[in-house]
């Protein structure tokens, strides 16, 4: 049935192109006759030109203009964690953390490239990063809720690939601490 569909379908476009083409060649004129319309056309095109680039340097300038981020102003108190990548899994220096708790994840790898992206339980995407060979990205990041939080390959890197997984847990925040 499908195969029929699709048979149908590129007999009657096929046949609306040899129509356009016949229409076009019976229409044609002199070069001369579309002065007008070309001057038209370009006029139109200088136009979106214009705008195209308007568009794009606003773009670039509010999603580029925070450049370079900086650190969090809780930098300093975080809890470092040394993240190592390779074919294929990830080694945490620590995996248990608490609601609230600021931390410095420092990635690297110890192979080939990878990435590292943080998912909630609902396999949102918290925060990620790029972990490279003799290169350290760091991911700064503070849970705000408990829960189990899965650590993904975000990067293709072989066979193994999909089963980069490692696993965070994140305890309640302690007594008398908010979060
Ligand atoms: Cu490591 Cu994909």
């Amino acid at each position: 049935m499908y195969q029929q569909a699709a048979w149908i379908i590129s007999i009657i476009l096929i046949l609306f192109v040899i129509f356009v083409f016949l229409y076009v060649v019976a229409h044609s004129g002199r070069r001369t006759d579309y002065e007008p319309i070309q001057r038209k056309g370009y006029r139109i095109r200088n136009v979106w030109f214009l705008a195209v680039i308007a568009a794009m340097g606003l773009a670039t300038f509010y999603t580029l203009r925070d450049l370079p981020f900086e650190k969090p102003a809780h930098a300093a108190d975080s809890t470092v964690v040394q993240v190592k990548a390779r074919q294929f899994g990830f080694v945490l220096s620590q995996n248990e953390f608490r609601v609230g708790e600021p931390i410095a994840f420092q990635v690297t790898s110890e192979d080939v490239n990878h990435g590292v992206g943080i998912y909630d339980e609902r396999m949102e995407l918290l925060a990620q990063t790029q972990a490279m060979p003799k290169y350290t990205n760091t991911i700064y990041y503070t849970f705000d809720k408990p829960g189990t939080y899965q650590v993904l390959c975000l990067e293709y890197c072989g066979i193994g690939h999909h089963v980069m997984v490692a696993t965070i847990t994140v305890a309640p925040a302690e007594e008398g601490k908010g979060n």
